[in-house]
């Protein structure tokens, strides 16, 4: 079901651009679209911007976002390289880094379907706390917090302090958003994503100035909803006509 959004807007066009995040909650995406692709379905026009990477971290180490796009989409889905995009946190000069990937992602036309999951501090790439809602790719410090939180991807070495990531106003810019979150870890972070008030102190709360977001829970990451009744019904009684 989470994979729906991704698969309509592949059908519409062959050469989709979709933003794709790490980490564990869009998994279940990536293999449902594995699975698609060996049943059939041709990805390789498809492409790809990733939200963010590590500064100082090679592109073959195992925790890289290069490292993990590779792994969960490039090659389950037989990817075109040249057309999926991680941003290089290697570079001397990360300011045209930046730069360069905002022009990336306007040259591309923008991104149709932007895959998103949530920090357990409501960030999103790595937008941490307290990130300009506006803000576009730029170089971020991880707070305490996030660092803890990815260490168990990193073994024995240190987890980087600094990362490039899309900003909330570029993530704002495409057309449609898709908000995945697991576990009960989430539920705090998502509640004042959906429910709270717009502020940079829940970065993931800015979902709430797009137009067009869908977000995809369990039960536990859905616990701390007020209206969660009203979604379901809402839901339930989606007309035929109200695509995701
Ligand atoms: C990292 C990534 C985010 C991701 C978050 C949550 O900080 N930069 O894009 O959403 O982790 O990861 P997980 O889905 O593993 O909880």
């Amino acid at each position: 079901m989470a994979a729906r959004p991704v698969l309509d807007a592949l059908a519409g066009d062959p050469a989709l651009v979709l933003g794709v995040a790490t980490g564990e909650s869009p998994r279940p995406i990536y293999r449902a679209l594995a699975q698609a692709h060996a049943a059939g379905t041709d990805f390789s026009r498809m492409r790809c911007f990733a939200l963010d990477e590590y500064v100082g971290l090679p592109a073959d180490h195992p925790a890289s976002y290069h490292a993990v796009i590779r792994r969960e989409l490039v090659e389950p889905l037989g990817l075109d390289t040249a057309e999926v995009h991680v941003p290089d946190g290697m570079a001397d000069d990360l300011l045209a880094v930046c730069a360069t990937y905002e022009a990336a992602i306007r040259a591309a036309g923008g991104i149709a379907v932007q895959l998103l999951g949530i920090g357990a501090d409501g960030h999103i790439g790595f937008n941490e706390p307290t990130s300009s809602l506006a803000s576009r790719t730029r170089i971020k410090t991880l707070t305490a917090r996030t660092r803890r939180d990815n260490a168990q991807f990193f073994g024995d070495s240190a987890v980087p302090t600094q990362c490039v990531t899309q900003g909330l106003g570029t993530i704002l810019e495409a057309r449609h958003l898709v908000l995945v979150a697991f576990g009960e870890r989430k539920a705090e972070g998502v509640a004042a994503a959906v429910e709270g008030p717009v502020s940079a102190r829940c970065p993931a709360s800015v979902i709430q100035l797009h137009p067009h977001v869908t977000v995809i829970l369990d039960e536990a990451a859905a616990a701390e909803l007020e209206l969660s009744e009203y979604y379901r019904s809402t839901y339930a009684t989606k007309p035929s006509w109200q695509q995701l």
